[in-house]
């Protein structure tokens, strides 16, 4: 996810540009850079956030056109060349993309055969250097020719040097155009341009606009089209949560996209993504996966998803901990979560596995963090920016790689297997059904706010589920909570149960099914009131549990993503009815970078 802004008007475009860049950066900055137009076309741009551009920049830069970018990576590593704005070979041509143009490679090959050059790893150069191979004086005509010839997603601005007009459009990405007075303003979304408007248009699909000072004209397939006008009565802050409370509500929102993202093309197990080959021979006789925090849960579902499909042993570790081992890791490929990419627990322990020869898988959500350039192999998560200091959507896209990762390796037979990968394909629906059901939960969310104590319990696959719904709960709400094996209850911590004490039950359709009805049952008998996770028509759990959330039926390898969402659904709940600063809790760090 990246944002694009442009400008034509009465100012000087710089400042304008920088100003809506900066309101933009939640959704990705590890490179910006902007293009002014007053008569050549002058570019600015690097590996830095906008604050930082800003400094750099001349005192003054002339021009009243101009287009902008700040950028979450998704082709070639935060970086200088790779920054937008891109350019064709004449420099005429400047452009800023969102989106990911899925067919760039084989545009690279035949334009290049026909004499362009390329400077950067990006999918987007590709788009100025068509505009620039249709290009007969009509640059709108040109934008729309080039666009023919791109799959994928965009929303694209287009300068040209000596022009004061930009001609944007849009595919599968958000583009929005903000009416001034004798100005224009374009953007990803809205909060870029509130301080200078609150009129905007909302582009369609297949939309060609072209905006100049005085006005813009939108088309599709060369007719005029209509948009309606809207006035945004939103904040800059609420609306860069997309008029959600929180950025945690948005981000857990975004979920059932982030699913699709990052299993993107996975079609079928005959036929994976070419990406699937990064586990290559892995040599199935022990697997060890590394991590923190969350990303330890989504390791732990790892192991027992893998140990599951592979029927071989997996062990998952905390990285905090497998770096003070005395052991040498006596595994020849491990993989290693980390969202961030910078924690330090995970990068101590990739340097611990590279130092004993190990080659190190990385599963991370940036791209170009220094877990990504110590990795042998990297696969990217494509969650887009977290705002929010609790895991969420980063969590589910790891749980996507993860699958991505073992299914290829599955020993089970084929129509199991492609029955899987069907089911993969139907999770954005199922996730989409959970989070259509936040009110019921929040209800539940509303008496679990006056405890101080509580507990989660789940089996086999949901048992680290249970780990996860304890700590979203803690570290956002501040309540105590422990997630607990289920089996381990009656060995302990049955004594701290009573009426004060509520546990969550995750019940899941597997073997663990008949033990969690014991296990709740065990609870009950010591007076704790129990709310289970349970799949629709499940007609047994509604009897022994005092109150049940009812979940999409899944198969149990992907029951993680339901209950986890939920959980997570309950724990924001919970700390909004405790008036928690939820998306910055206190003593906490978005990435830990420190031991
Ligand atoms: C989870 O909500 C926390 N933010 C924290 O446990 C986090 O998962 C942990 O610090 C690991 O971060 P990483 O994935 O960036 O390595």
């Amino acid at each position: 996810m990246c944002g694009i802004v442009g400008y034509v008007g009465r100012r000087q475009a710089g400042p304008v540009l920088l100003n809506c860049l900066g309101k933009l950066e939640y959704r990705g900055y590890d490179s910006c850079g902007i293009a002014v137009s007053s008569g050549d076309l002058v570019v600015y741009k690097d590996a830095i956030r906008v604050k930082a551009l800003a400094e750099t920049l001349p005192r003054s830069i002339e021009g009243k056109a101009g287009i902008g970018h700040t950028r979450w990576a998704t082709h070639g590593e935060p970086s200088q060349v790779n920054a937008h704005p891109h350019c064709d070979c004449t420099g005429r041509i400047a452009v800023v993309h969102n989106g990911v143009i899925s067919n760039f490679q084989k545009l690279r090959e035949q334009l290049s055969g026909e004499g362009h050059h390329f400077v950067s790893e990006t999918d987007t150069e590709v788009i100025p250097h068509l505009i620039e191979k249709y290009y007969a004086g009509d640059l709108a005509k040109a934008v729309e020719l080039a666009l023919g010839e791109v799959e994928g997603s965009y929303a694209i601005a287009v300068l040209m040097s000596g022009e004061s007009r930009l001609v944007v459009a849009r595919k599968d990405s958000p583009l929005i155009i903000g009416i001034g007075d004798r100005e224009n303003f374009i953007a990803s979304d809205v909060p870029a341009i509130l301080d200078y408007t609150s009129q905007v248009l909302y582009l369609e699909d297949g939309d060609i606009g072209v905006v100049t000072p005085g006005g813009v004209e939108v088309s599709q397939h060369g007719k005029v089209v209509r948009r309606e006008r809207h006035t945004i009565s939103w904040t800059v802050e609420d609306a860069q949560k997309g008029g959600y409370e929180h950025f945690m509500l948005k981000e857990i929102h975004e979920q059932p996209k982030v699913i699709r993202d990052t299993i993107g093309g996975y079609v079928s197990a005959a036929e994976p993504p070419a990406h699937l080959a990064t586990m290559g021979d892995i040599s199935l006789e022990e697997i060890l996966i590394l991590a923190c925090g969350t990303s330890y849960h989504a390791a732990l579902i790892g192991k027992y998803l893998m140990e599951e499909l592979f029927k071989v042993a997996v062990r998952a570790e905390l990285a905090s901990e497998f770096s003070y081992s005395g052991r040498a890791s006596s595994v020849s490929r491990a993989i290693v979560i980390t969202q961030s990419g910078e924690t330090a627990d995970a990068l101590k322990a990739i340097r611990k596995l590279k130092g004993e020869g190990c080659q190190v898988i990385v599963i991370t959500n940036v791209v170009g963090s220094t877990a990504s350039r110590l990795a042998d192999q990297t696969v990217y998560t494509r969650a887009g920016p977290e705002i929010s200091v609790a895991a969420t959507k980063s969590f589910i896209a790891q749980l996507m790689a993860l699958y991505w990762l073992a299914l290829p390796y599955a020993k089970i037979d084929i129509r199991r297997l492609d029955g899987l990968v069907m089911e993969l394909r139907q999770l954005p629906g199922k996730v989409q059904r959970v989070l259509d059901s936040e009110a019921t939960i929040s209800e539940y969310a509303r008496q679990l706010a006056r405890c101080e104590d509580v507990f989660f319990i789940g089996r086999g696959i949901n048992f680290p589920v249970a780990l996860e719904g304890a700590l979203k709960l803690k570290e956002i709400s501040y309540i105590h909570a422990e997630g607990y094996a289920a089996g381990e209850l009656k060995h302990g911590p049955f004594a701290l149960l009573g009426r004060e004490t509520p546990v969550v039950a995750i019940v899941a359709q597997d073997n663990t099914y008949e033990a969690m009805l014991t296990s709740i049952k065990e609870v009950k008998a010591r007076h704790s009131p129990v709310l289970a996770l349970a799949e629709e028509g499940d007609e047994v759990v509604g009897e022994v549990a005092d109150s049940v959330i009812t979940l999409p039926r899944v198969d149990a390898l992907f029951s993680p993503v339901l209950n986890a969402v939920a959980l997570q659904l309950l724990a924001y709940y919970t700390a909004r009815e405790r008036g928690c600063p939820i998306d910055f809790p206190r003593n906490l760090a978005k990435s830990v970078t420190v031991e």
